[in-house]
């Protein structure tokens, strides 16, 4: 098994460990890369990945019931089996430790480990126990997120998002997770990317739990931002040692023209993707052209509630990905011009690193209080195929390295960047698009769970074990 997963840090397949690809990802000399304390991870999602959906007293959630319901999800893929890292995560921690990653962001499914009332359930606690145990164990650095979009049902039942509940249900999960958990973890997020849970979720019904009003993403997004603000104290209090952070998407939104009214659309559309989840975290206020762009939409905010949503971080997760060309619509917003001739990937998505630089040194000037950041996720997908048990994925190569040189240019204008998880360690379960877009750094095949190391994820093994070498 020469593409075996255990051996690959020592047994570097013949292209690569001649030197031949190396220059294809390794960072230049002078890049801020080559520094030891800048943490290189690979990052996931415990629904894309789990499988497991009935077992030890997991309850359903709304992922569960979205990608049951016909025509939600592409080819009516769910996430029941995934990658089956519920039963694999041994050889899926070795196969990490494998590739010399120094840190794993996962994500902890809270229909596992509460029922209804509130009791924990030891099972689904002892699942991720054993699993942040044993990365600690092999030097590891932990991100933990408390919640990558997998709401338990009953909540949804009650309102899920739109029920202001729900925000102090989920202080009370970060509670029993914080106790339980102190000690293993280095780093919670509380959420990941709200503004995908509340656009894509109550906006525009493109995830679970499938609803859309542009009203409902709004009071999604406070109640949401509210629950993490209302989780970091609580994780504070019991878990002194560890940082505290979120992760929030953001967007580049780049005019299709010089002219004003273009330029301010492209201002709207950083307005709406970003400023909506930095400004309330670090501003304690909600910009105020969002709501000119829908007017009516502005959620029910009580007193209180933006001190508690800019409670001070530790860090911020940073997750990007693509650009948006947009164009004034005629009216206060903007729409989306995609440019032709440019490069993209599987998933349509323009690749455009210097997005990436460009909305770090942005964020810099803006916000005086910018917390450390870690980029935690950036990747693509490609259409990957096992060849003679390798997988060439030169566009994710030259991807990784580019974006990379982005981070190594924004550290280099002063932003405190400590940190980059590649999205992802495997192939998985991608939402709406199910198993068919390829993300991971190793290759899935879902009718044998085999996993297959990909080039790009030899090269960067190959990075860290020089870089280790030099200390
Ligand atoms: C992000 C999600 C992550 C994954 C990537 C491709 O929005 O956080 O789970 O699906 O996109």
């Amino acid at each position: 098994m020469a593409n075996d997963a255990s051996v690959v840090s020592d047994t570097l397949s013949p292209a690569v460990s001649k030197g031949s690809l190396a220059d294809l990802f390794t960072p230049p000399a002078d890049s801020t890369l080559w520094r030891k304390n800048f943490l290189l991870g690979a990052a996931t999602a415990s629904y894309q990945i789990e499988g497991a959906v009935n077992e030890d007293g997991r309850l359903p959630s709304i992922w569960d019931t979205f990608s049951a319901t016909p025509g939600k999800v592409l080819a009516g893929d769910t996430g029941a089996v995934a990658c089956d890292h519920y039963h694999r995560w041994e050889a899926d921690v070795e196969m990490l430790v494998s590739l010399g990653l120094e840190g794993y962001r996962l994500s902890i499914a809270w229909p596992r480990v509460m029922d209804a009332a509130g009791v924990p359930n030891r099972k689904g606690l002892d699942f991720y126990k054993r699993l942040l145990n044993r990365l600690k164990e092999k030097g590891i650095t932990t991100f933990a997120t408390l919640y990558h979009w997998d709401l338990p049902q009953h909540l949804e039942d009650r309102g899920g998002w739109l029920n202001r509940e729900t925000a102090y249900r989920f202080a009370d999960y970060a509670d029993l997770m914080s106790r339980e958990l102190a000690g293993t973890v280095d780093a919670w997020a509380t959420l990941n990317e709200p503004w995908c849970s509340a656009y894509l979720g109550y906006g525009n019904g493109h995830h679970a739990p499938g609803l859309a009003d542009d009203r409902f993403a709004t009071q999604a997004m406070h109640h949401l931002l509210l629950a993490h603000g209302l989780a970091v104290p609580v994780l504070r209090a019991n878990d002194p040692a560890s940082q505290k952070g979120i992760v929030a998407n953001i967007g580049r939104g780049t005019p299709n023209s010089d002219s004003a009214a273009d330029q301010r659309a492209a201002h709207l559309f950083e307005v709406q993707h970003n400023a909506w989840i930095l400004d309330p975290l670090l501003k304690g206020s909600y910009p105020q052209d969002l709501f000119e762009l829908w007017p009516g939409t502005e959620p029910l905010v009580l007193d209180g509630d933006m001190q508690t949503i800019s409670a001070p971080l530790d860090f911020l997760g940073i997750n990007y990905y693509f650009r948006t060309n947009v164009a004034s619509d005629g009216a206060h917003g903007f729409r989306d011009v995609p440019l032709e001739g440019v490069e993209r990937t599987q998933m349509g998505w323009e690749v455009y690193p210097d997005g990436l630089r460009d909305l770090l040194t942005g964020f810099k000037r803006t916000y005086h209080n910018l917390p450390p950041i870690y980029i935690t996720e950036n990747g693509m997908a490609s259409d990957d195929q096992v060849t003679d048990g390798h997988v060439e994925d030169t566009q994710r190569i030259s991807f990784l390295k580019r974006h990379l040189a982005a981070v190594d240019q924004a550290v280099k204008a002063g932003v405190d960047i400590r940190g980059y998880f590649l999205w992802s360690l495997m192939d998985n379960f991608e939402w709406a698009f199910g198993y068919e877009r390829r993300f991971g750094v190793v290759h899935v095949d879902y009718s044998t769970q085999k996993r297959t190391i990909k080039r790009s994820a030899e090269l960067v093994a190959k990075f860290l074990k020089e870089r280790k070498a030099r200390a």
